[in-house]
């Protein structure tokens, strides 16, 4: 039985916790956020002495650790519940029944979101996407996934959760996450076995004398451009970096997968490990680097033993560490850091920070990553796919990797379908496949709009779907969601407005204050009060988005709604109030105070009813 006392920590206690997660990452201030990582999964929250004690032995201000603490939703200064359950919050989630079964939890436990409930057993909460779109909906327990959340399975968690039975104890078929592996091309048939496109880029190297170059040419000749969404060409990045002074350089690994909607990452990391960590050994090689990282999004934190089994079984058959497969001289390593739920973490140079044990703030460019990057060392970011399509190229050649796809878009791309679907899951399409292909495999009927790339990418309406999933057409980093004719495309656009609302990292004004503006303007509109005047401004606000943002993340954080109102305009406008200016801003409520303080409440105190 878990015992519900509220949480006092002595200092022995205190103590052990910090030394254990010292133990496990060192003293460097770049450790600070695994650290706090790691301190909370033993304490179950942060209390301030402990934040007080990481400080000291850290060597960082208390400010700098609080303001890590403020950053990362994952992190908590306050205590919760023994059990913490976040209920995933994307579209698919809902569309399949979330926030029912959000509501009849809470009641059943006596807990409202954003709570913990009075006897300190349980809090509950909602969290941005958590990459099981595939089993939607789904919720995280302690940071454990249970996909699939049905009527029967949140009675079952709620009766787990009120016998206070200890997580280690429950039925493990609650948390098995099936790979929905839908379609297969070269990928994901023909896996590879361990080291052998490190000793492929090695032969290169030695059949014509060039080292490393020969891997990066092969990488440029294959026009591999990256699967993360922006579809950067690989080779450039890559030549660019080896080319710096400065040494060691990093090769870093975006397992961040934070766009919602997105899942096929997860199912490379769980399923294709050594073909990932094979892609970083091969870059490693082509550029000079020695050292790696994963950047694991804290809500795949259940794929870390095994990622780590993978790292320490190639440390054992020579494939990392010294002298990789032999070579004197070739010497590289990876180390797994695991975020802690900030969406905009995702983005490269914000990612960098973060590895660096501060706040996910994106960086100003200049510098590329690539001459200043992680400490200011010389660092490429890529995609999981792109590590694993990379390895692949080296061990085939580029003229296999360019036989498929079309000229400008070369090899296959894994989509992560789900929505309204019979078939969700992760297909592999060479690229160039149209968005009817797709929804035909997925036995999707009655669509009437698919977001590809997730909130950040496009709205398609009917009208588009033979429209190609290629860098020349729909770029997309991955998501494809479905929606059928029982949807309502204003909600969709609302909740990612939301979403956006949520993630802004808030350095910059334009994003911090223009999303929470769109925000309340769909919000505006839902409730009836909205005018032909919002719909303009949203449209303004977007392109003002687009040209001033410091990042990606504001940038496309107008898109989901520009693409809906032109594609579904009758549905923001049936919800229309008036066709005259009504305020975002309740200006005459405003005024109750005043009008309180000075008695009156005649029609004269009110806006808009002076006789
Ligand atoms: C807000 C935001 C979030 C992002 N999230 C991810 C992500 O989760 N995974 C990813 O690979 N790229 C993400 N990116 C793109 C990265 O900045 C970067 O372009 C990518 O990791 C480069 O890898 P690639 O060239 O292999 O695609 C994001 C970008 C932005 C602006
Ligand atoms: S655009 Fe948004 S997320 Fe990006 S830096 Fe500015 S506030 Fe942060």
């Amino acid at each position: 039985m878990i015992p519900v006392t509220a949480p006092e920590f002595d200092d022995a206690t205190l103590d052990e916790a910090v030394r254990r997660a010292i133990d496990a990452w060192g003293r460097e201030p770049t450790q600070l956020l695994q650290v706090l990582r790691e301190v909370q999964e033993s304490l179950g929250f942060l209390p301030p002495p402990a934040l007080a004690r990481i400080a000291s032995v850290l060597g960082v201000p208390i400010a700098r650790v609080r303001g890590v603490v403020a950053f990362y939703s994952f992190l908590s200064a306050e205590p919760r519940g023994a059990y913490r359950v976040l209920f995933s919050d994307n579209v698919t989630d809902r569309m399949r029944g979330s926030e029912d079964r959000l509501r009849e939890f809470g009641q059943r436990l006596w807990v409202e979101p954003g709570k913990v409930s009075q006897d300190g057993l349980v809090s509950l909460g909602r969290t941005s996407c958590v990459g099981l779109d595939d089993h939607a909906p789904a919720l995280l327990v302690n940071g454990q996934p249970v996909p699939d959340v049905d009527a029967a399975r949140a009675t079952l968690l709620g009766d787990l959760i009120l016998a206070r039975v200890p997580l280690a104890e429950w039925p493990p078929e609650l948390f098995v996450v099936e790979d929905h592996i839908r379609r297969a091309d070269v990928m994901l048939t023909d896996p590879i076995r361990p080291g052998e496109a490190i000793r492929a880029a090695l032969a290169r190297g030695e059949a014509d004398g060039t080292g490393p170059q020969a891997t990066l040419e092969e990488i440029k000749a294959a026009r591999l451009l990256g699967r993360g969404g922006a579809g950067f060409t690989t080779g450039i990045k890559w030549e660019s970096c080896s080319r710096q002074p400065v040494t060691p350089r990093v090769v870093v690994c975006n397992a961040d997968e934070g766009e919602p909607g997105t899942f096929k990452d997860r199912l490379l990391l769980g399923r294709y490990a050594d073909l990932v960590f094979e892609g970083m050994t091969v870059a490693a090689w082509g550029i000079g680097a020695s050292r790696g990282f994963v950047y694991l999004r804290g809500e795949y934190r259940f794929l870390l033993d095994a990622l780590r089994d993978t790292l320490e079984r190639r440390r054992r058959e020579g494939l990392l560490g010294a002298a990789i497969c032999g070579r004197e001289g070739f010497d590289f390593d990876v180390q797994i850091h695991v975020g802690a739920g900030s969406y905009v973490c995702g983005e490269a140079s914000a990612l960098v920070e973060s590895l660096e044990g501060k706040r996910g703030i994106p960086r100003n460019r200049p510098p590329r990553l690539a001459e200043k990057g992680y400490l200011g060392l010389p660092t490429i970011v890529n995609n999981v796919e792109s590590y694993c399509t990379a390895a692949l190229i080296v061990l085939h050649g580029a003229d296999w990797f360019r036989s498929r796809g079309t000229p400008r878009s070369s090899g296959t791309k894994l989509l992560s379908v789900s929505g309204d679907c019979e078939r969700p899951g992760v297909y592999e399409y060479p690229l160039g496949v149209t968005v009817r292909q797709v929804l035909e495999d997925a036995g999707a009927r009655g669509t009437i709009a698919v977001q590809a790339g997730g909130p950040s990418g496009v709205c398609l309406g009917q009208d588009e779907f033979e429209r190609r999933i290629a860098f020349e057409d729909i770029e997309t980093g991955g998501a494809f969601i479905v929606f059928d004719g029982s949807r309502d495309m204003f909600e969709v656009a609302r909740h990612f407005a939301h979403f956006f609302a949520e993630e802004s990292c808030g350095f910059c004004t334009p994003c911090r204050v223009g999303t929470s503006l769109l925000r309340n303007l769909m919000d505006k509109i839902r409730d009836g009060k909205g005018s032909q005047h919002d719909l303009l401004t949203i449209e303004e606000l977007g392109r003002l988005l687009g040209k001033a943002s410091h990042c990606g993340l504001g940038e496309s954080a107008a898109k989901p709604l520009l693409g809906t109102l032109r594609r579904f305009r009758p549905a923001y406008e049936r919800r229309l109030g008036s066709s005259a200016v009504e305020p975002a801003f309740d200006l005459d409520g405003a005024l109750a105070r005043a009008r309180r303080m000075t008695g009156r409440d005649d029609p004269g105190a009110h806006l808009g009813e002076a006789p």
